[in-house]
């Protein structure tokens, strides 16, 4: 009773400073002649923002956004955790915004991210340090690397994940920890030991708090995860510390050592600096693809004829091969299929739904005007399941991607990584990972689903319980 007494003041005060805020914004906008994206800025915020997040919980938040496609066209203004934003699902505008990063838009973070990425971040990196790290991960995630260094770690550690699989698995955890094992290795050379899931132990609650947001400062999860990123850093900062008085010995081909030796020009790097791009690595890699590896299994599931087509492609890579033979590059080059498979669970997962940007100056965008300071999101997803740029878009068809033709029209509005300057460096890592995890489990297993579960989309793209499968041997088929 209390509480709603003391809620209910609170909420029409907030709801008049709206109210004002808005007025100001409109007279602000007239009086520099600008003229705004149509949209929903009428809506008070708070309504305007719980409408958003309730579209994204539900199993599918198309029709929120088509029906605001439909009202407004696709570049529309809303809502989001209260600060005006204009919402894209225009592609062009999308790679528009990719693109000008750095002169016209700039990322942009809430306060509570930003404290858990640490403040020399690669993700809150701008300007010459940005493009000098950005491309030292490139140089440690591009397709030679993995070809000459990392694949071989890569089937390794799949493969002795896999060998612990019986009965009932939980597809999501499995799937994170052979991320996360694959990581630690490709940045510090860790073989997985008790080290490791100490260090996942407490890394996993850092992550939960990224998904505080919006409430970060009362939330509990939060505060614990600003903890476990303090004894993240520390054993972090140890594992630094005892590379750099080993210095001199024999040269590590991993991330650290690159970054030890401060490549790619411009000085060394601070251990504080390394330890905040060791986790931001961390935080870009690890959720991302243990998602793409579990929705991919999902949708191959509820798509018998995919699944079968995909069996297929990798018996006979493993007829090729014998039994316990590691994949090799030429085999990872002769997946067409399972490509196929790759992109289109890409198109229709949409992990990272899009991504936010600040106006760093007053941006003319088809004829509107968006304030200098104010939120833009190029929405992937709304792209992506748009029938006007995919055919039957909401359906998983891997096959679309054979069609060449079809294929080259949609490159363009293809856009799971992002681009422009901050394109995700992981992206061919990812597919890799993607790519051995298939071939090792649908050689290895057949599965059913153990119980029912469903895609949710809020505060990220996920199953609701971590999709449960049962998995068996297969008779040895090949
Ligand atoms: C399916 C898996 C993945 C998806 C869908 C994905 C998606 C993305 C997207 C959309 C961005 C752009 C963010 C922006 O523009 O603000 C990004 C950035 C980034 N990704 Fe990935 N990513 C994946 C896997 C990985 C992996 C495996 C790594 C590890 C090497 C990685 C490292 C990064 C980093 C470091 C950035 C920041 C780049 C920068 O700000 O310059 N990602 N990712
Ligand atoms: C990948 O990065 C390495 C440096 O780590 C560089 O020598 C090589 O040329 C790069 N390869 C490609 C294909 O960009
Ligand atoms: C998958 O998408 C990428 C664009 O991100 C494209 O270059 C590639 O050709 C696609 N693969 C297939 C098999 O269509
Ligand atoms: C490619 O896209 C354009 C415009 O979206 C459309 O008019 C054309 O028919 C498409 N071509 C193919 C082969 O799908």
């Amino acid at each position: 009773m209390d509480n709603t007494m003391t809620l209910f003041p609170s909420l029409l005060l907030v709801a008049a400073l709206s109210l004002i805020l808005l007025l100001l914004l409109h007279r602000t906008a007239a009086r520099r002649k600008l003229r705004l994206p149509p949209g929903s800025l009428g809506l008070p915020f708070l309504g305007e923002t719980l409408h958003l997040i309730s579209a994204y919980k539900t199993e599918n938040p198309e029709p929120f956004i088509d029906e605001r496609v439909a009202r407004y066209g696709s570049v529309f203004t809303t809502h989001v955790f209260g600060e005006p934003t204009v919402f894209s699902a225009d592609p062009d505008t999308n790679r528009f915004i990719l693109q000008n990063e750095g002169r016209l838009f700039e990322s942009s973070y809430p306060g509570s991210i930003c404290n858990l990425l640490g403040k020399h971040s690669l993700l809150l990196m701008r300007g010459n340090l940005h493009k000098r790290m950005h491309s030292l991960t490139m140089s440690f995630a591009n397709s030679s690397i993995i070809k000459d260094h990392l694949l071989v770690h890569i089937d390794r550690l799949v493969r002795v994940n896999l060998e612990s699989w019986t009965g009932r698995v939980l597809l999501m955890e499995e799937a994170k920890k052979i991320t996360f094992e694959l990581t630690v290795k490709q940045l510090m050379s860790f073989d997985p030991c008790e080290w490791t899931e100490n260090l996942m132990k407490e890394y996993m609650l850092v992550i939960d708090g990224f998904f505080a947001i919006p409430l970060p400062l009362f939330s509990n999860t939060y505060r614990r995860a600003i903890q476990a990123r303090g004894k993240v850093a520390e054993a972090l900062d140890l594992v630094v510390k005892e590379r750099r008085k080993s210095e001199g010995g024999e040269r590590k081909n991993d991330m650290l050592a690159a970054l030890l030796e401060g490549d790619g020009g411009g000085g060394g790097f601070s251990d504080e600096e390394i330890v905040d791009f060791l986790v931001a690595l961390l935080v870009a890699g690890y959720e991302t693809t243990s998602t793409i590896m579990t929705l991919a299994v999902k949708f191959l599931t509820e798509t018998p004829l995919a699944l079968a087509q995909l069996k297929e492609e990798h018996d006979e890579i493993r007829a090729r091969k014998g039994d316990s033979e590691a994949l090799e590059w030429e085999d990872y080059k002769s997946m067409p299929f399972t490509q196929c498979v790759v992109n289109e669970t890409l198109r229709v997962a949409n992990i990272i739904s899009g991504i936010f940007r600040r106006t760093m100056t007053d941006v003319n965008i088809k004829g509107y005007t968006i304030p200098k300071g104010w939120k833009v999101f190029a929405s992937f997803r709304a792209v992506h399941l748009d029938q006007e740029h995919f055919k039957d878009a909401r359906s998983f068809n891997p096959w679309r991607w054979q069609d060449s033709s079809a294929t080259a029209n949609s490159t363009s509005m293809f856009a799971p990584f992002g681009g422009g300057p901050r394109r995700c460096p992981g992206s061919e890592l990812a597919r890799v990972e993607l790519s051995v995890f298939l071939h090792h489990v649908v050689t290895r297993f057949s599965w059913i689903p153990a119980e029912e579960d469903r895609l949710v989309f809020f505060p990220t793209t996920r199953t609701q319980k971590r999709f449960p499968i049962i998995v068996q041997p297969r008779v040895q088929a090949v």
